[in-house]
């Protein structure tokens, strides 16, 4: 794939359905409102969209119990609506990609109902079925991922079935040919209407362990984690059979022109990788989420973009991502000055960036009060600070009332900024954050420097990480201020260079060197003299 291709040089940008936009006064996002924002993200300037899962649902996962893959929720709109989708942003130069959930259907899949109906009926073997052990108890010590056993027991038949999720979230056996085909052809009803790429769940869980062994406990566990940290998933994922399914996959995308394969992976970076696949036969991004899952620190990012950047294999592309549905918003994280710093960053790293929506606008720290609790998770692990809906909170567009979002009732309360922090409002203030982004965008867009271009660690001290960025005559640097002191930086070999941005406000164009100062909370982009 040469360095042009759209998702190499590309921007996604991560819709939430449900918080986007509501068309129609239920107070939950829809298709038709994410089309009625269209022009928004084109101005914005992203290259595409992935949306997370608005296939028929019972919603217990809100969305991610698929009950029907080649179907639209109800909640969403309909299959034209999505057509119409696809079309009007394709007329706008933007990529559509679609989450795919292949781990687990919904309990209320057909699939499943005929699975759980008898132990001989033929779909029997397309969910994992196994006997309790002689005390009754479940087969295997395996937890869920959102807390309790992972086994659920089916009365009627006889026998415990595995969810990896919630019990409503039967996990499907891809060991069974069946379900790899039914699944591809769902790939490929999607790839038929115009889907540029699947972003796809979970996907180093599809394959367990052949003999259902027993996880090891994990002597690092503390009371105040998630049960899942119980054990080390030694053999309820990443086991190597997966990455067979892997590729099968990606020839299922390769039927069809310059589409993307992204594959959900948390794992350690030597492990990730390897979903690149052998001769980069896997997913073509697998995301990376180290950037969410490290200490806000100089040295520590420099020490990862490294690792990382020395682990990919030949030829193997970067990807980078700053927050998603189920990790809390980098402004919560950071702060808000910190978050600029860290839009700086994800955009001029070397690889494809993945941002999520609202984070544009700052969306910060958004407390849930327990009875507005939505996420399943949180209502079975509660008080451990799991839940994620502080970042499901509806994007804020305008300042009127629900932002803009909804004319009804929202399904989550909105961050008590909208009125202050809105897109309208945000998009005409030129030292906003939305407007950091567009430039950051911008100037990605129009220097391959920062998005293809070679990357060079320059510095590693105290609080500042400088890189930089080159591609043919072209030479950036990107000087990051982690901290809240200024700090005076040399540029590289003595050179001058001219401030393109800032991620504070009035400093661009002006010409700097032999060093620079960085003010506290500061990040730079310099064009170097060459
Ligand atoms: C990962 C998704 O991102 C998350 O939101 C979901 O709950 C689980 N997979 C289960 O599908």
């Amino acid at each position: 794939m040469p360095e042009t291709t759209w998702w190499k040089r590309g921007i996604v940008y991560q819709i939430y359905p449900r918080s986007f936009q509501d068309s129609n006064g239920d107070g939950i996002g829809d298709l038709n409102g994410i089309r009625q924002r269209l022009d928004y993200l084109a101005w914005l300037g992203v290259h595409a969209i992935w949306i997370s899962p608005i296939y028929t649902s019972p919603m217990a996962d809100f969305g991610y119990d698929v009950a029907d893959y080649c179907g639209i929720d109800p909640l969403f709109g309909t299959l034209e609506h999505f057509e119409r989708l696809v079309a009007e942003a394709h007329a706008r130069g933007l990529k559509v990609i679609l989450d795919f959930v292949p781990n687990h259907t919904s309990d209320q899949h057909p699939w499943f109902k005929e699975s759980r109906s008898s132990r001989t009926n033929p779909k029997r073997d397309w969910y994992i079925w196994r006997d309790a052990k002689p005390d009754g108890s479940p087969p295997n010590n395996w937890i869920s991922n959102f807390g309790g056993p992972a086994w659920a027991w089916d009365e009627a038949t006889g026998q415990y079935y595995y969810h990896a999720f919630l019990k409503e979230q039967p996990d499907l056996n891809w060991r069974n040919a069946e379900v790899r085909k039914a699944m591809y052809d769902a790939l490929r009803f999607w790839l038929d209407r115009g889907v540029d790429g699947f972003r796809v769940d979970v996907i180093w869980h599809l394959i367990k362990d052949a003999e259902f062994r027993d996880n090891p406990p994990n002597p690092a566990f503390q009371a105040n984690q998630a049960e899942i940290n119980r054990f080390i998933q030694v053999y309820s994922a990443d086991q190597p059979e997966v990455h067979e399914v892997v590729s099968e996959m990606r020839r299922v995308l390769e039927e069809y022109r310059e589409r993307v394969l992204i594959g959900e992976i948390y794992l350690p970076l030597e492990r990730l990788v390897t979903y690149y696949g052998k001769d980069l036969s896997g997913a073509h991004l697998p995301f990376n989420f180290q950037l969410i899952q490290t200490a806000w620190n100089a040295r520590t990012i420099a020490a990862l973009i490294n690792e990382y950047e020395a682990a990919l294999p030949e030829g193997g592309w970067p990807n980078w991502v700053l927050g998603n549905h189920d990790q809390p918003r980098i402004g919560a994280r950071i702060g808000p000055q910190q978050a600029r710093v860290a839009a700086m960053l994800l955009l001029t790293l070397r690889g494809t960036p993945t941002m999520y929506y609202g984070d544009e606008i700052g969306i910060g720290k958004v407390e849930i009060p327990p009875e507005a609790a939505q996420d399943p998770w949180e209502r079975n692990e509660p008080g451990l600070g799991l839940g994620r809906d502080p970042e499901r909170t509806p994007m804020h567009w305008d300042g009127s009332a629900q932002g803009g979002f909804t004319s009804g009732e929202p399904w989550l309360p909105l961050d008590p900024q909208f009125r202050s922090s809105h897109v309208e409002g945000l998009r005409n203030d030129l030292d906003s954050i939305l407007t950091l982004y567009r430039r950051l965008i911008e100037l990605r867009r129009q220097h391959l420097a920062l998005s293809v271009g070679g990357y060079t660690q320059v510095t590693a001290e105290g609080d500042v990480l400088a890189y930089e960025r080159q591609h043919g005559p072209e030479r950036f640097l990107v000087a990051l201020n982690l901290g809240h002191e200024p700090h005076t930086l040399p540029l590289p070999y003595g050179t001058r260079g001219r401030v393109m941005l800032s991620t504070l406000s009035g400093r661009s164009e002006e010409s700097v060197g032999p060093q620079v100062v960085l003010q506290a909370d500061e990040g730079l982009i310099i064009a170097l003299e060459v």
